[in-house]
């Protein structure tokens, strides 16, 4: 069985288990979210040892040559000396929180200083001082009482002063229900960690986004600076939005602003059980057309919802993951 070093102390680790499972089951403080290697809060560094490749398969090149990887996606094969990740984080104040659906609630945040993001971004928004009952079950908190979720950026950087977050309320998510339940205009938070494919850079000539219900916070800002640019031209664009409930349509001016603006932009509502049965569809036409190499699919959602939706599809693929 590897050893683990670990702040000067040694625990037994077993290379059939995350890393993280054994570190949290000894009570060490080390942050954690979506336990699937998307939100990277259990980021560490190796300081004598070698983790496995897969632990560090989500990150660039430079934090891979420091030696960075993914506690939860780490099953130790040899002793090691760890220990948690510096990461610089950025002090910010939320400026505003918005409901946009019964379930989803934007947050607007005023960081310290500004910084450079593309659409299809995002950051890691921690959440400090969280009261006590958000530090049980699943989701996560440490001993210094933080909680920590990858969120997309909803904001356009060249356009908006401030950060904008959707935060879906999920049953098992500690985050979504402090966001919901707890936070407040004037609270201090703060942001780290901006990552993730900037999408505007990669639209093809035929352009498929396909956008689950409250997923579409990477999608608004991509339609604005499309807006805002002649980069249309030439391009068709067809969004579908999938919601289980008519309830749950929002961003529907922008949505309407960028449809009067771009000749070849066609939106359709896929709405409860049928709507889906209208997605499969959809897909399935788009990726069999002979056009398809020339058609790229940006798909918007949770990880189940993906690997539904793009098991069959032959076009190239854009993924927006959700955790
Ligand atoms: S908890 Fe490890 S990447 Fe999210």
């Amino acid at each position: 069985m590897p050893l683990i070093t670990f702040a000067g102390r040694t625990y037994q680790a077993s290379s059939q288990r995350p890393l993280l499972e054994t570190l949290l089951s000894h009570g060490l403080p080390v942050p954690y979210s979506c336990r699937s290697g998307y939100c990277h809060s259990c980021l560490m560094k190796v300081e004598k040892g070698n983790v496995p490749a897969c632990s560090q398969q989500s990150l660039n090149i430079e934090k891979i040559q420091q030696g960075y990887f993914l506690a939860c996606q780490c099953r130790p094969e040899q002793d090691m000396e760890i220990s948690l990740a510096k990461r610089d984080k950025i002090p910010a104040i939320i400026t505003g929180k918005t409901r946009l659906t019964p379930t989803l609630v934007a947050l607007d945040i005023a960081p310290r200083h500004s910084f450079e993001y593309q659409p299809g971004q995002l950051i890691t928004l921690w959440a400090t001082d969280v009261p006590l009952l958000f530090k049980q079950g699943s989701g996560h908190s440490n001993s210094s009482n933080e909680l920590a979720r990858p969120c997309y950026l909803a904001s356009l950087a060249e356009q908006d002063k401030q950060l904008t977050v959707h935060i879906q309320r999920r049953v098992n998510s500690q985050f979504s229900q402090w966001a919901h339940d707890c936070t407040q205009i004037g609270q201090k938070i703060s942001i780290s960690d901006v990552r993730g494919t900037k999408i505007y850079q990669n639209l093809s000539s035929n352009n498929l986004i396909v956008v689950q219900d409250g997923c579409l916070a990477p999608v608004l800002p991509l339609l604005r600076k499309l807006c805002a640019s002649s980069a249309t031209a030439g391009k068709s664009i067809q969004l579908v939005l999938q919601v289980d409930h008519k309830d749950n349509l929002y961003g529907m001016t922008l949505v309407n602003r960028f449809a009067q603006q771009c000749p070849d932009f066609n939106v359709r509502v896929c709405c409860g059980l049928q709507g889906k049965k209208q997605l499969e569809q959809i897909l399935k036409t788009s990726g069999s057309l002979p056009e398809s190499s020339d058609s790229r699919l940006i798909i918007s959602g949770y990880q189940d919802f993906i690997r539904k939706y793009t098991q069959q599809v032959q076009m190239n693929i854009q993924l927006l993951p959700y955790s």
